[in-house]
């Protein structure tokens, strides 16, 4: 059976982590979507024209090793407010959606572009500074040398980008269910979004 759980949210909430673990728990695929976009921007900065890399992405380009960084967030942002490239994105993640085993995406338009009726929307927030002081963890346990300050600037920059574009911006789903894991550790955050989800499935 398809079972599709859209995860939607501003940068560094904890969608990757929440979409991850849901999927491990319920057996499901898992997509992180803004992987796309940051493998698309990468190859932007490479010199390669945006809506011919999101044409020409291949498997392998998602594994490539800078993905997480914040200069190609940027670009990822930057590249996704582009109608083509989202457009050229699309039915890979469709597909994947669609999946018989059950999947989970997670990225800034999925409950409300990619996979309008999805099973279960859940639109993952934090506050600025919780967000910047995970992602600055992160970035500083991969031996990345930034400051708060930076992450803080590049999350807000990229926010204001993904909200305020005309193409599918960065909007929680009219009956997406908010989990805001400001005050959550990730286990809390994670088994309140299996809860959720449950509570959806016995509807
Ligand atoms: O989730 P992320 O931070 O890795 O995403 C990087 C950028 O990609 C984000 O700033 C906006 C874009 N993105 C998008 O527009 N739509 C998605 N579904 C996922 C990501």
């Amino acid at each position: 059976m398809a079972f599709t759980i859209a995860i939607d949210g501003p940068a560094a909430a904890g969608k990757g982590t929440v979409g991850r673990q849901l999927a491990a728990h319920f057996g499901y695929a898992h997509l992180d979507t803004g992987l796309l976009y940051r493998a698309t921007g990468r190859r932007m900065l490479d010199g390669a024209g945006a809506v011919e890399a999101a044409l020409n992405l291949k498997p392998e380009d998602l594994k490539a090793p800078d993905l997480r960084t914040p200069e190609v967030g940027q670009a990822a942002s930057r590249v996704a407010a582009l109608p083509e490239v989202r457009q050229a994105l699309i039915d890979f993640q469709r597909a994947f959606a669609a999946r018989s085993g059950g999947a989970v995406l997670d990225g800034r338009d999925i409950g409300t572009v990619i996979c309008p009726e999805a099973d279960v929307k859940l639109y993952v927030t934090a506050s600025d500074e919780v967000r910047a002081a995970r992602r600055l963890a992160e970035l500083s346990s991969t031996g990345h040398d930034v400051t708060y300050e930076s992450v803080l600037a590049d999350l807000r920059q990229r926010d204001a980008r993904d909200s305020a574009r005309a193409a599918a911006p960065l909007k929680p789903a009219d009956d997406a269910l908010l989990l805001d894991t400001s005050k959550l550790t990730i286990e809390e955050a994670v088994r309140r979004a299996i809860e959720l989800t449950e509570a959806r499935m016995k509807k």
